[in-house]
């Protein structure tokens, strides 16, 4: 493993250009569940009954009290030292694109406190590009309009102030198309990518899983940071076993 750790090291320090996956793994040491992992949301819950546009139109309280009951799990949690690691590096070095597949905003999250210690004025070339949205957002399901998550509506979705359609949590559901912007934004930077770091993902859902591959088909090396093996093992460059908020500090720097 020491040896390993220094040869990733020495890959992030030659690199120009490097893109960051991360899945829910790495918000695993703040407390947040992952969805397939033992204890993982998808164990316990039924994707189809909660997180699709069509579960939403059955049963809109039931789909809107499982987001809140999230989103509040969520705000009792805190970065770890692997979100730390990424927003110094994001802020420290030009060249980082930070890519999440989480909805959780602990990515934010590290960002400002980062720009906080390192001194810095702006925070987002940490922020990450969110491909499956944010809990931390509600959109209207009748015109789109985006705004700040609602704390209340306990009985149910909140109506739009704008057109008084049921505001929904602006995450993707199953069934549902990524933002064209987002996930192209993401795909571009893994194509130029000379390292992609692929941190606490299954590297299961599509098309998210499917940016370590355009990095690699364009001769770009893939770093892989798991607890566990995935589908992207066998490809990987190099293949770190270990919880990210150790492993990343130590391949990226604290
Ligand atoms: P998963 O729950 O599918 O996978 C979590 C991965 O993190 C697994 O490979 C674990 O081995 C690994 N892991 C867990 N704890 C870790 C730790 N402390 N350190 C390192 N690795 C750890 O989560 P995702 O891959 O993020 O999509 O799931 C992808 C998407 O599936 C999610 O964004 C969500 C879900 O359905 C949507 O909601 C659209």
């Amino acid at each position: 493993m020491p040896e390993l750790v220094q040869q990733a090291s020495a890959m992030l320090e030659n690199a120009q250009r490097i893109l960051v996956l991360t899945g829910a793994g790495v918000s695993a040491e703040s407390g947040v569940p992952t969805f397939r992992s033992e204890g993982g949301l998808w164990r316990s819950y039924r994707p189809q009954e909660l997180a699709t546009p069509e579960a939403f139109q059955r049963d809109p309280a039931l789909v809107w009290e499982w987001y809140q009951w999230r989103r509040g799990l969520i705000a009792e949690c805190a970065p770890n030292p692997g979100h730390h690691a990424l927003a110094r590096l994001a802020l420290r070095r030009d060249g980082i694109t930070l890519v999440t597949q989480n909805v959780d905003g602990l990515h934010h999250r590290a960002a400002r406190d980062a720009a906080d210690s390192l001194g810095v004025m702006n925070p987002e070339p940490a922020f990450p590009l969110e491909v499956h949205g944010a809990l931390h957002r509600d959109r209207c399901s009748g015109c789109g309009r985006r705004t700040a998550a609602c704390t209340e509506g306990d009985s149910g979705p909140p109506d739009c102030t704008d057109c008084g359609a049921p505001l929904r949590p602006d995450v993707v559901w199953f069934g549902e198309s990524l933002d064209p912007r987002v996930i192209g934004a993401a795909q571009e930077a893994a194509l130029h990518a000379d390292v992609c770091l692929v941190a606490g993902t299954s590297a299961l859902v599509y098309p998210a899983a499917g940016l370590p591959e355009i990095t690699r088909q364009s001769d770009g090396v893939v770093i892989e940071v798991n607890l566990a093996p995935t589908p992207l093992t066998a490809s990987a460059t190099l293949s770190l076993r270990g919880p990210t908020g150790e492993v990343l500090p130590m391949i990226v720097g604290s």
